[in-house]
């Protein structure tokens, strides 16, 4: 084995600390995979990835939807939690159980009891699209974390400090990783870098995040 595919080994099956409160738990989701996916297609069929316009007027590469009783919606008003879709016009496919619980058993492992999400904003991203550096701050309180599962196409997460301009660490993030952000480490900036086209076996040229917040 070179030198190189030892150290990637060791990124890829290792939990990386980000901050006094942030990990990333590889391969976390991978067990669960078997049951996320199809129950993802039941989503996108009630409610189907959509491209939203920020408050600025851009129309965002990533495609979005959520499940759970809250989504997180764009629109030239701004940023916002509703409980209708509003392309739907009926409530957010509700958030299935696996989803759940997989969220609950990520908090635990991370250091955070008791996560109940009410809101999964699930991000579908293509080659070249990306996300710029921004805080999670449309939640109520801030004292439950943010799990992050990463699946499809891998991304280069960066993970930034409390200001926009902090320096920033880069993280590879793969199919089946676990990000979790919490506590002191709640509000710092995050954002993905342009993705590569590097075809994932299971789900082909695109990569899905399920975004998990306590909104409510
Ligand atoms: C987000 O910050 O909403 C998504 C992060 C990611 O796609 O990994
Ligand atoms: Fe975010």
């Amino acid at each position: 084995m070179h030198t190189l595919d030892l150290f990637e080994a060791t990124e890829q099956n290792l939990d990386q600390r980000l901050g006094p409160a942030a990990i990333v738990l590889r391969g976390f989701a991978l067990p669960d995979v078997p049951a996320l996916i199809p129950a993802l297609d039941i989503i996108c069929q009630q409610s189907p990835f959509r491209l939203m316009v920020t408050p600025g007027g851009f129309t965002m590469s990533v495609a979005l939807t959520n499940c759970g009783a809250q989504g997180w919606t764009s629109d030239r008003r701004g940023y916002r939690y509703t409980r209708i879709d509003p392309d739907t016009g009926a409530p957010w496919p509700i958030m299935p159980e696996v989803f759940a619980r997989l969220a609950n058993r990520a908090a635990t492992a991370a250091g955070f009891d008791d996560f109940e999400p009410d809101a999964c904003l699930i991000n579908r991203y293509l080659p070249g699209n990306r996300l710029s550096l921004h805080q999670d701050k449309n939640e109520r309180d801030y004292d439950a974390p943010i799990v992050s599962v990463s699946l499809g196409m891998p991304a280069r997460f960066l993970f930034g400090g409390h200001a926009r301009n902090a320096p920033t660490v880069k993280v590879p993030l793969h199919h089946g990783d676990v990000t979790v952000w919490g506590g002191v480490d709640r509000l710092r900036y995050h954002g993905v870098l342009p993705l590569k086209d590097e075809p994932h076996a299971l789900l082909g040229s695109q990569r899905i995040n399920f975004t998990f917040r306590k909104a409510g």
